[in-house]
């Protein structure tokens, strides 16, 4: 759903204020850093820069610039993600091999394209400007995310360094744990999806019906305090707390805490971007898996809200519009999710924080249809053995969190800052 308003200058101004913050965030990381590929769910942050330059090589450049050639044969193969319309790509567990292109090389790949961008978009004539610019604002959104995902693997990266190096930041005050309170929702016949103006994903299209029962919803996160407790109650210890699958992990990675907790003589410590802190009590519980989320809502007599759950009550609560209710998205700049603070009697931590996991998976609704070409890669083909989570985190750039907004990962993973919020009630 492209933006009506864009115009040559504002999309220029846009494409230039996007890229420069990918740069901004990778500013602080040394040619090493940007290299290393830690697992194969992370990519390196010079990958990452260089494939969002490709997108918009590759999805705008290719089919409007006259004479185009690709910047370098190799970097088609190189920096194709997924998209098998494309072509053939580089595998992606190896992405930390690549040693060449280096960051400075790569830097010159994305004053290239920047360059030959700008000149397309303000000489391109005004009707093939409006049919592109939903692909040149497709590629804001998609570098967007890979903002997002070069800071959630950068914490990767350095969390696996001894040296425990820290990206940005410093920890905050230690926070007091708020009660836990309970958001009523009355449900009922609603309206899930994108109601068009401004950007959405095809994924959140289209805007359909659900009937839901009357429900309720944490009005905040689970802290760590709460998991504390959790684990002190036998919680990773517990088959019947778990899903199947999700005891099957437990037992097979010996996961016996949230992803970066690491206990040292009987502390609980946590890796973060801002270096490695004693477990705070107050802050939200981050980088825990579905499965732990699942196992967790069981422990609690609760359970995990459903999407449409999840986007209704955010709506209800007056806070459909993101940038109106505001939240430690990262431009805030602490990198980490916050404490709730005092009770408001609304929904506290909907944007930013923690993606929060919910019980849906991560499916088409109904109705939905991907859009043509390879394009249509970008989200369609990944509905199958992965659950939606909800409402961004602390790493998300600001305009690219909203009610509607499906992010997904597959059940088992806990690298991304991922975060629990418990629902109740919705039954008959
Ligand atoms: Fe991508």
């Amino acid at each position: 759903m492209p933006d009506p308003t864009w115009d040559a200058a504002a999309l220029v101004a846009r494409y230039d204020e996007v890229r420069a913050h990918t740069e901004t965030l990778a500013a602080p990381l040394s040619p090493e850093d940007q290299t290393v590929q830690s697992m194969p769910d992370v990519s390196p942050t010079k990958w990452h820069r260089a494939h969002v330059t490709w997108f918009f090589e590759t999805f705008v450049l290719a089919g409007h610039e006259p004479s185009f050639t690709p910047y370098q044969d190799q970097y088609w193969f190189l920096f194709n993600s997924y998209y098998e319309g494309v072509g053939p790509r580089y595998a992606r567990p190896n992405r930390g091999l690549i040693s060449r292109p280096g960051v400075h090389d790569v830097g010159l790949y994305r004053a290239d394209v920047d360059a030959r961008m700008r000149d397309l978009v303000t000489t391109l004539d005004g009707g093939t400007l409006d049919k592109l610019a939903s692909t040149i604002e497709l590629g804001f959104h998609h570098e967007q995310q890979h903002q997002e995902l070069l800071l959630m693997d950068i914490k990767h990266v350095l969390s696996v360094n001894p040296l425990r190096p820290v990206y940005a930041g410093t920890p905050g005050a230690p926070s007091e744990p708020d009660p836990l309170g309970w958001v009523e929702v009355e449900g009922g016949l609603v309206e899930v999806g994108h109601r068009g103006g401004g950007f959405g994903f095809d994924n959140e299209l289209p805007l359909h019906q659900q009937w839901l029962e009357p429900y309720r919803l944490a009005d905040r996160l689970v802290t760590n305090g709460e998991w504390l407790q959790f684990m002190a109650d036998g919680g990773y210890a517990r088959h019947e707390l778990w899903l199947s699958d999700g005891w099957a992990r437990v037992q097979a990675e010996g996961w016996r805490a949230p992803f970066y907790w690491t206990e040292v003589d009987g502390v609980w410590l946590e890796h973060t971007l801002n270096g490695t802190w004693p477990v705070d009590p107050g802050l939200p519980v981050s980088h825990v898996s579905h499965y732990e989320a699942d196992a967790y809502a069981a422990w609690a007599g609760k359970r995990l809200p459903t999407e449409g759950e999840w986007e209704h009550a955010v709506v209800a609560d007056g806070q459909a519009e993101a940038a109106e209710a505001g939240g430690n998205l990262a431009d805030t700049e602490t990198y980490h999710p916050r404490a709730a603070g005092p009770s408001t009697g609304h929904l506290r931590q909907v944007y930013g924080d923690c993606w929060e996991w919910t019980s849906s998976a991560y499916l088409a609704y109904p109705g939905y249809r991907p859009s043509s070409g390879a394009i249509g890669e970008y989200n369609g083909k990944f509905m199958s053995g992965q659950m939606v989570l909800r409402g961004g985190c602390a790493l998300t750039p600001p305009g690219h969190a909203r009610a509607t907004y499906r992010n997904f990962f597959p059940p088992g993973s806990r690298w991304a800052l991922s975060g629990v919020r418990l629902a109740d009630g919705g039954v008959r």
